[in-house]
């Protein structure tokens, strides 16, 4: 396995390899939700690309860029016992020659944006799609992987490759969970005690709803009234139903809603993300 930190490196590699190519974008300090991701990478293509970067652009002024957890050796490591052939590690400056507001962004329309974690993280999204780009034309790749975890990028990403026309499939994957439910983040490592046993109320509210709508609930309303009582002492953003091929908001769920929730734990004040979808089996 290779790692690499500059572009030209990266090219003359891209150029060597032989058969397909499956691309796994994350931001580092990896764990078991990415390692899916890497895992069916490895198991459908040739060769499989790790980009490891904390993308700068795609940070608000606010948000946590410096403390961002990087474990990059550690990163590699895991990587390397996976089967992946490159990890591309480069530095800010080798991505960027210049700062947000000089750059040629990629700027999904304001109608999925401006909602959901776009709302609260302006231009969020234009940086993902910036830097997610970037890494489709470096890496040449056939494929690349994203978690269903983070819902909202996963569409935009997929609307961008359709709206665009790059010649790539992505590939979504499930969200991977700890056995008490709470989604795996590289963010999870901010949780003091006290904020994970809050955080957990976040799957715990998505599980209850999944059960209540098997059961014939369907009205929006009252799914988040009982989803709020059982966040109680969580500062939640938003808790909202989407259609999954639009990501419209609802009223009423059906089997194409995603039921998506963004909420603050107390003392960390870590921000976490959560969703689940109504047509999977319990
Ligand atoms: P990051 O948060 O590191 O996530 C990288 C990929 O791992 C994303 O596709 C994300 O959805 C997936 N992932 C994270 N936690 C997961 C979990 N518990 N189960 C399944 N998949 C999970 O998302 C980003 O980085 C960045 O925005 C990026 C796409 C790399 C662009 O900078």
């Amino acid at each position: 396995m290779k790692i690499i930190d500059n572009i030209k490196e990266l090219k003359e590699e891209i150029k060597n390899l032989k058969g397909t190519i499956g691309l796994v974008p994350t931001m580092g300090a990896l764990h078991n939700g990415h390692l899916s991701l890497i895992k069916k990478a490895v198991s459908e293509n040739d060769n499989v690309v790790v980009s490891v970067f904390v993308n700068p652009i795609q940070f608000g002024a606010n948000e946590d860029l410096d403390k961002y957890p990087r474990s990059l050796e550690n990163d590699a490591k895991l990587c390397d016992e996976q089967g992946v052939k490159i990890v591309f590690a480069p530095k800010i400056s080798e991505m960027y020659s210049d700062e947000k507001n000089n750059l040629t962004l990629i700027c999904p329309p304001y109608e999925v944006v401006d909602k959901l974690c776009g709302k609260s993280r302006p231009g969020h999204f234009d940086g993902v799609c910036s830097v997610v780009a970037k890494l489709f034309n470096l890496t040449k790749a056939n494929r690349a992987y994203f978690g269903q975890k983070d819902a909202q990028q996963l569409f935009i990403v997929q609307k961008m490759v359709r709206d665009l026309n790059f010649d790539i499939e992505i590939v979504p994957c499930p969200i991977v969970r700890e056995s008490d439910n709470l989604a795996l983040s590289s963010r999870n490592q901010y949780l003091t005690q006290n904020d994970r046993a809050l955080a957990l109320n976040i799957s715990k509210a998505l599980f209850n709803i999944k059960k209540l709508f098997l059961q014939g609930i369907k009205d929006t309303r009252a799914l988040v009234d009982v989803s709020l009582k059982i966040m109680e002492g969580l500062d939640v953003e938003y808790i909202e139903f989407v259609d999954k091929n639009t990501f419209n908001f609802q009223t009423e769920a059906d089997r194409n809603t995603i039921v998506l929730i963004a909420a603050r734990v107390p003392e960390s004040n870590t921000r976490l993300i959560d969703n689940i979808n109504l047509w999977d089996e319990m």
